[in-house]
């Protein structure tokens, strides 16, 4: 069992797709062992997205995932992290394929409805960002 974390994006939580994008990830075979709705502060934003520092598009990123409340979700599959980059779909959901949740419900290239870990490392950093481990309930259902 692997795990990796996802956050629904504020365009997503902003226009009731919280519900939608669950039910895409339960019928993927993903199960959910830790679910927190926040708003990130501006400094958790920045932290979170460190690696993309200097890129172009940083500001406006940090400015995007502070505009409305996220989900984080913590979830567990057999190579979770690449099963789930794969039902995302591509950044852009002009290049995302059919039945992936970007190209159903993002709207843009920045403004696509979920973040997903890109390497089990970084699933680890970034599960920990949000969960502690007591928060986590593997393995009790
Ligand atoms: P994520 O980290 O959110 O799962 O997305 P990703 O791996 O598919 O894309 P990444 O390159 O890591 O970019 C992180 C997020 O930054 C926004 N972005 N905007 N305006 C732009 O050209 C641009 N490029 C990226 C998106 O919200 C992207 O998901
Ligand atoms: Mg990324």
């Amino acid at each position: 069992m692997e795990r990796t974390l996802a956050i629904i994006k504020p365009d997503a939580t902003k226009r009731n797709l919280i519900g939608a994008i669950l039910k895409k990830i339960e019928e993927a075979g993903f199960t959910i062992i830790g679910t927190k709705m926040l708003r990130l502060s501006k400094e958790q934003a920045e932290s979170f997205y460190v690696v993309h520092k200097e890129r172009p598009f940083f500001n406006s990123l940090v400015e995007f995932m502070t505009s409305g409340p996220v989900v984080a979700l913590a979830l567990e599959k057999e190579n979770a992290v690449a099963d789930l980059r794969k039902l995302m779909g591509a950044t852009n959901p002009e290049e995302a394929e059919e039945g992936t949740i970007r190209k159903e419900f993002a709207i843009n290239i920045e403004q696509n409805s979920i973040h997903g870990s890109d390497s089990p490392e970084n699933a680890q950093r970034e599960l920990y960002f949000f969960f502690s481990e007591a928060e986590l309930i593997a393995g009790t259902r």
